[in-house]
């Protein structure tokens, strides 16, 4: 990646620093009043969610731990292949806590009807998802996130944790990723 092509793979902000911080000030909002109290364990979905996450946790007042899941789906350049491997899972037992599913982004859906699956299975006090952004038009299996921040359409995004081959993980907006620069 040359400093050029890197800088032309930013296509054009999709959403800014500002309606981010918008967002998760009001979901963590959310969040508190749902739990009124209890504790709660945010579970991230790594890698993407790493960015998300820190902002959200310090958006909530509750009682709160952090745990993270890493997941990971086969991509060639921006298309998924449908295979969802679990390659970290948590160390703990979840079955006495409230547990919200941390993610950037649902695309398939594929990622996070497995993880869901996996640990309802090990029967939380209760169990939700949120998400940062849901792409519903690219929907492969149906899943459908109890919060979501924004919706979005068909377009590969970058930024504010979500990364094009490792990289604009840490751009602090959203933005449409110029697909002309791996293709
Ligand atoms: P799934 O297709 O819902 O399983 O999404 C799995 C993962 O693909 C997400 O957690 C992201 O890491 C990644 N992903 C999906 N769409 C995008 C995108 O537009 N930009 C960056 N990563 C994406
Ligand atoms: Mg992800």
């Amino acid at each position: 990646m040359t400093p050029d092509s890197y800088e032309k793979g930013i296509k054009r902000i999709l959403i800014n620093e500002n309606e981010i911080r918008m967002k998760i000030s009001e979901a963590g909002k959310y969040i508190d009043s749902l739990y009124d109290g209890r504790p709660i364990l945010l579970v991230g979905i790594l890698k993407g969610c790493f960015v998300f996450l820190a902002d959200l946790a310090r958006a909530v007042s509750v009682p709160c731990e952090v745990a993270f899941m890493a997941a990971q789906s086969y991509y060639s350049g921006t298309d998924s292949s449908g295979s969802v491997d679990i390659t970290m899972d948590l160390k703990q037992d979840v079955s006495g806590y409230h547990v919200i599913i941390a993610e950037d982004i649902i695309d398939t859906g594929r990622t996070l009807s497995k993880i869901f699956r996996m640990i309802k299975e090990r029967s939380p006090l209760s169990l939700r998802v949120i998400t940062l952004l849901d792409k519903p038009e690219r929907r492969a299996v149906d899943f459908k996130a109890d919060v979501s921040l924004f919706t979005i359409e068909d377009v590969f995004v970058v930024g504010y944790g979500l990364d094009c081959g490792e990289y604009y993980h840490n751009l602090p907006y959203i933005a449409e990723f110029n697909e002309e620069i791996i293709n």
